[in-house]
């Protein structure tokens, strides 16, 4: 089959696209705002962009019932935000902290969590994640929007500090097994790792990485 955007001609019961882009990180997002209220929420438009420095990227889209994002407007207003891997044990708290809930609501507490400050960031991580990057707003580049009243934007940041659990380590490397992060696919559906396998890079690729 084939159909185009403009048209949006697929002829299936719901739109294809996210399902078509997986699967996709989860970035858990923490924030504190101007104001010092401390927001969490996941965001799959995520992923890693850059090695040399680190940097990630998430797209923010639409708003909320009340307003604008949380975290972008809390990203806007401080330059700083924590990147949280969402893991198998996190799940439903990972999946809590999306409620839309009012600015002055802390999802660390509604969704049962412990903030902790960054070390380098002004933003809190959370503690029960095995993984936290900390992170300082590179820019933020606003993408078009098809509904005039809702913003769309892709924001980047440079992750300038790693927190990892020794617990997920394996021969000094992330193990994914112990991980087990999460991923977002379409519809309703996530993703686990369950499986993992290896592959040797041509032309030297592995050097690069230090294997
Ligand atoms: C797994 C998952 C992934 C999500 N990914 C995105 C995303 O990539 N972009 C987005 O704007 N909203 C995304 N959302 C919705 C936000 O999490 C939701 O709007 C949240 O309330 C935003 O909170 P905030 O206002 O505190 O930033 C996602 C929700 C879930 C459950």
């Amino acid at each position: 089959m084939f159909y185009s955007i403009d048209e949006n001609d697929h002829g299936l019961p719901f739109n294809p696209f996210k399902g078509c882009v997986v699967p996709r990180p989860i970035g858990w997002i923490s924030t504190r705002s101007a104001s010092g209220v401390n927001n969490l929420a996941p965001y799959s438009f995520f992923n890693a962009i850059s090695d040399n420095p680190p940097m990630v990227v998430y797209g923010s889209n639409g708003q909320q019932p009340h307003g604008p994002k949380d975290t972008l407007r809390n990203i806007e207003e401080t330059g700083v935000f924590v990147v949280n891997v969402a893991t198998w044990d996190l799940r439903d708290a990972m999946n809590a902290s999306s409620h839309p809930h009012l600015p002055e609501v802390d999802e660390f507490q509604s969704a049962g969590l412990s903030a902790e400050m960054g070390r380098l960031v002004a933003a809190p991580r959370v503690v029960e994640s095995p993984i936290s990057l900390e992170c300082r707003l590179h820019q933020v580049l606003d993408l078009p929007s098809d509904d005039p009243a809702s913003r769309n934007a892709a924001v980047f940041g440079r992750v300038v500090a790693i927190h990892i659990d020794p617990q997920v380590l394996t021969n000094g490397q992330v193990d994914p097994r112990k991980l087990r992060p999460i991923a977002r696919l379409g519809y309703r559906d996530y993703a686990v790792i369950n499986d993992v396998f290896a592959m040797t890079r041509p032309g030297g690729g592995d050097a690069r990485i230090g294997l």
